[in-house]
């Protein structure tokens, strides 16, 4: 929290960044990127991955920021999504009552912990995603490693997850018996389970191991 300051203004919730060299932040799903990925929502590879579509129920244990929850419920998926980090929490509900659209409508968050929320669970949602924080890779010391722009808040603002934080998680989503989970990894990430993956889609900067539960 030492690096933003949470600030409440007519639109909504704001992080003031402290540090010139970080950036403010603000949720907005209006923005032209989100526009432009909406308009090619089914080649969205967490679209893919998690198989969202209309009618499927998917849980977003990571909110963050809300871009993933977002792109899924574009897809036309209910949504759940679970922040912990009140600041977070407070950022993307503010986005999401200012969004006009049906697809912020389709997104249900939830503050807490999400392994909480897994295993108070009462029926079988279609699909998990789990993106938790990392540590940074060992070349971090280098400006190239450095984090930019909404990612850098969430290094600067909530800090690496333990080490144990996404096992918990995926044991927590298994036991939901979905169809799919989807955990989010850095490219450099070593494996974190025994268990095979269905596949492994691997994008520029992360690769999303798919999983069935
Ligand atoms: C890498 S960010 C997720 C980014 C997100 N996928 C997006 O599109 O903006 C990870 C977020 O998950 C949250 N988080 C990590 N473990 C959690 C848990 N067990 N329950 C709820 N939130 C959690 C952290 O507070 C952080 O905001």
């Amino acid at each position: 929290m030492s690096q933003f300051r949470l600030h409440h203004t007519a639109p909504g919730y704001r992080l003031i960044a402290k540090d010139p060299a970080l950036s403010d932040v603000q949720v907005d799903f209006s923005n032209v990127s989100m526009q432009r990925r909406q308009r090619s929502i089914r080649s969205e590879r967490i679209v893919k991955a998690v198989q969202a579509a209309p009618g499927r129920r998917i849980v977003d244990c990571t909110a963050g920021l809300g871009t993933d929850s977002f792109l899924v419920a574009s897809a036309g998926a209910h949504v759940e999504s679970i922040e912990r980090s009140h600041p977070l929490y407070l950022l993307l509900q503010s986005a999401l009552a200012q969004d006009e659209t049906s697809v912020a409508e389709r997104i249900q968050l939830h503050r807490g912990d999400a392994v909480a929320f897994l295993t108070s669970m009462t029926s079988v949602p279609d699909g998990v995603l789990i993106d938790p924080m990392y540590p940074p890779p060992v070349r971090s010391s280098s400006r190239k490693a450095k984090a930019k722009g909404a990612l850098q808040v969430l290094h600067a603002f909530v800090g690496p997850d333990d080490g144990d934080q996404i096992q918990t998680l995926f044991h927590a989503a298994l036991g939901t018996g979905c169809r799919r989970i989807v955990v989010k990894r850095p490219r450099w990430a070593p494996t974190f389970t025994d268990k095979k993956p269905l596949f492994v889609n691997d994008g520029r900067s992360n690769r999303l191991e798919v999983y069935s539960a």
